[in-house]
């Protein structure tokens, strides 16, 4: 059964750097890779596209629990269209958030990411991943940074992309939506109780990698 795979889940706010940490931590071991903020964004990019409001709970949750996702080659499919790009954008990040305070919609997607638990092993990444989808994870990872450090991330980021941004609003962005993902009553964002905490504020990714790393051997050995 899968409860002999290993999972390690990252979880922390929006810009904590979760994303391309989880990624290669993933890539070391030769683990698979669970972008969970993805489903979210799928479902939102879904919702957007539609003619149906954020109250209609059902119709949302019928969309997230029937997600013509595909995740190949490090794209992202809904049915044959590539949507790797249009769900980074902020407007889809500000609806999946949204939508992933809707009870029904988290219920929805959880056998969805327990599917992605395969040999020889998963890197979950997410809010909730430690929480609530894989509570018996090897290694639990609490990622943090200040909001001023992540809102300067995601400024770079947009910048390499050719994206104009506004660094105040963005980090005005962030806060609001590190509100609603710690507030909500449903899976809200907090650290498992044995998650351990890294704030990377003022370390760098190869460090922070290297770190997780370190504590998946030292769990492993035991
Ligand atoms: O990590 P991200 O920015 O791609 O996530 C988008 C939104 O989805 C985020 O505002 C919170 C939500 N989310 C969640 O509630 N639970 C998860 N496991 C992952 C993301």
């Amino acid at each position: 059964s899968s409860i002999n795979i290993p999972v390690i889940t990252i979880d922390g706010p929006t810009a904590s750097g979760k994303g391309t940490v989880a990624r290669i931590v993933a890539e070391k071991l030769h683990f698979h890779y669970l972008d969970s903020g993805a489903l979210y964004r799928l479902t939102a990019l879904s919702v957007l596209r539609s003619n149906i409001k954020i109250e209609d709970v059902g119709q949302i949750a019928s969309i997230a629990s029937h997600l013509p996702c595909r995740f190949a080659d490090s794209r992202i499919f809904l049915a044959d269209e590539d949507v790797s790009d249009a769900i980074r954008k902020e407007e889809v990040g500000i609806m999946a958030s949204k939508v992933a305070a809707i009870p029904e919609v988290r219920k929805a997607l959880v056998s969805l990411q327990t599917g992605f638990r395969k040999a020889p092993g998963l890197v979950g990444d997410g809010r909730d991943m430690g929480t609530v989808i894989f509570p018996d994870a090897i290694l639990k990872v609490f990622l943090t940074a200040s909001a001023d450090i992540r809102a300067q991330r995601r400024y770079k980021q947009l910048m390499e992309k050719g994206i104009p941004a506004n660094i105040d609003s963005l980090r005005n962005d962030l806060i609001e939506r590190d509100l609603r993902d710690t507030q909500r009553k449903e899976s809200p964002l907090v650290p498992a109780k044995d998650a351990l905490t890294l704030d990377t504020s003022h370390l760098g990714i190869d460090e922070t990698v290297e770190r997780i790393l370190d504590w998946f051997a030292q769990r492993s050995k035991n």
